[in-house]
């Protein structure tokens, strides 16, 4: 009931600034409480998002997607909403852009793609593949959290500059941040391209592939 309430004031903020009203941006940090009212077991957390009806993008989607690997994993990649494939499927990163990340960490990681883990920052697709909207992804952040929670990773990933800014609050551009490493408290953060943009931009292959060893070599630092 708190979680719609709050949903619903969040929606009638955006509203006031899109009327032209002045407040402050939204930090991560005000949100950061929301987790604890979501369940703590894994596939509680999956039903709830199968049902979530909190944002617009639940009327358009056909299928939720949750994430998927193993719950246990070191390395975690979190993403920026499903397109196509993934709304039919209900599985993240099947795609074109899907293969590519497979590739990455088959190929440069040398793991298998089930050992980790893959989420997104929205779990509907937006239509037509657009960005998800500040409303959206904030609306969906609290799942993502409590998923990073509960798998407890040394190591998130965020695949392009939506993901990275969901997850930081950094409005950066992505060419500026990847590669970087940022230390939470809890695991650490390293930004890198999205796949989607590697298959138009395949000349940024080349730094990904650095941001693949640095994430290799903090693998095995452990
Ligand atoms: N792009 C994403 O960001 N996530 C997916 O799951 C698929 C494509």
């Amino acid at each position: 009931m708190r979680r719609l309430h709050n949903a619903l004031l969040l929606k009638q903020l955006y509203t006031l600034r899109e009327l032209g009203f002045e407040y402050s941006d939204i930090k991560p940090s005000e949100l950061e409480e929301e987790p604890a009212r979501l369940p703590y077991e894994m596939r509680e957390l999956e039903a709830m998002v199968a049902g979530c009806q909190l944002c617009e993008l639940s009327k358009t989607r056909h299928k939720t997607v949750f994430g998927e690997g193993d719950e246990n994993a070191q390395l975690m990649f979190v993403g920026e909403g499903p397109g196509a494939t993934e709304d039919s499927t209900g599985r993240p990163f099947v795609g074109r852009a899907g293969e590519l990340l497979t590739k990455m960490i088959e190929n440069a990681l040398l793991i298998p793609r089930s050992s980790t883990y893959i989420a997104n920052i929205v779990k509907c697709r937006p239509p037509g593949n657009r960005v998800p909207s500040e409303e959206e992804a904030y609306t969906c952040r609290p799942y993502l959290l409590r998923q990073i929670e509960l798998v407890s990773p040394q190591i998130v990933v965020t695949l392009g500059a939506t993901a990275y800014r969901y997850l930081t609050g950094d409005k950066s551009p992505i060419s500026r941040v990847r590669g970087n490493v940022i230390d939470t408290q809890k695991y650490k953060i390293v930004p890198t391209f999205h796949p989607s943009y590697l298959l138009r931009n395949p000349s940024a292959k080349k730094e990904a592939y650095r941001d693949m060893l640095l994430i290799k070599s903090l693998m095995q630092e452990g």
